[in-house]
Formats: structure tokens, sequence, C-alpha cells
């Protein structure tokens, strides 16, 4: 066995190394690919509300305060679960109406409790908010966040 690798062989470890792992990323890929679009979140669960919600989100950067499924800032509570912490799964009415009345009572005022900013959304933008965390709440996380605080 040579005492030291030659030219040829660490070029086909090189190339042989690349192809390999290409392949593997490649595989990964398409593998969360369709597990994205069987499992966790089916497309046509997307209506045009949970669209619309997403904007109205979007526009008043709800992010720069809340994490949503783990991304965001730490300032204010998780909301990826808020609708079930509300008991929408039970009785998506009552989710939706602790949503719009905690919108529209929105700063609280009270001492010594981080405040929320009141936005002024319409009914309408607080329905559409509504349908998209009810959407964001059934992505399959696979058990994330692993508590079910805010
Ligand atoms: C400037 C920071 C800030 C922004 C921006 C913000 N929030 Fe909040 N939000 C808060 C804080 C702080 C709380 C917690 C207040 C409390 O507990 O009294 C909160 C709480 C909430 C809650 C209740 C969460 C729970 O678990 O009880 C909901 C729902 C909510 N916000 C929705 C929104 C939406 C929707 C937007 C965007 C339209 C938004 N927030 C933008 C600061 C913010």
């Amino acid at each position: 066995m040579p005492e030291r690798l030659t030219r040829a062989a660490t070029r086909n470890i090189f190339y042989g190394g690349s192809a390999f792992f290409l392949v593997v990323f490649l595989a990964l890929t398409l593998q969360t690919h369709f597990y994205m679009t069987a499992h966790s979140a089916p497309a046509t669960q997307i209506s045009e509300g949970v669209a619309r919600g997403k904007r109205v989100w979007e526009r008043n950067a709800c992010i720069d305060c809340h994490t949503l499924l783990g991304e965001g800032a730490y300032f204010a509570p998780e909301l990826g679960n808020v609708w079930k912490r509300w008991g929408g799964d039970a009785d998506p009415e009552v989710a939706r109406a602790a949503l719009a009345a905690w919108m529209a009572s929105q700063p609280s005022g009270v001492p010594g409790r981080r405040q929320m900013p009141q936005f002024h959304l319409t009914e309408q933008e607080v329905r559409d908010l509504a349908d998209f965390l009810e959407f964001v709440s059934k992505i399959d996380t696979q058990g994330w966040p692993p508590n079910t605080a805010g």
C-alpha cells in the first residue's frame, strides 16, 4: 500500500464524495418536500381567508414581538398554538371571539405587564387572522413546542 495518497486517488475521493453527498442531499430534499405536502400541512387547507390572514400578520409585523412556530421575536407569547390554548379545537367560535376581544382590548394598560399595541383591525381582518392562526395550529410540528405555554 502506498504511503501517500496519489493525485488520482485524492481526485476520486473528491468527486466520489461530492457525488455521494449530492445524491444524499437530493434524496433528503425530496423526502422533506413529500413529507411536507403529504403530512405537515395539506395545501387544500389553505383557504382564501388563511392567505389573507397571513398578509394581515405580515402587514402588521406581529412577528416583531411574537414567535410563530418558534420563528420571530421573544417579547410576546408564541402564537402557533394560541388557537388550541384558547379552545379552538373544541369550539372554533370561542377562539374567534377570544381573538376579536383580545385585539379590541389592547393595550391592556395593566401595570407591570408587557403591552401590545392597538392595531385598529377591521372585523374582516380579525376573522382572516383567526383563519390563519387556526391553520397554523394544524401544522404537524411533531410535538413542538414541548409545552403548551405561550
Ligand atoms: C409591540 C409588540 C407586539 C406586537 C407588534 C404584537 N403583539 Fe401580540 N402581544 C404582545 C404582548 C406583550 C402580549 C402579551 C400581553 C399580556 O399578556 O398582557 C401579546 C399577546 C398576544 C396574544 C395573546 C397570546 C396569549 O397566549 O395569551 C395574541 C393572540 C396576540 N398578541 C396577537 C397579535 C397579533 C395578531 C399581532 C399582529 C397584528 C400582534 N399580536 C402584534 C405584544 C405584541
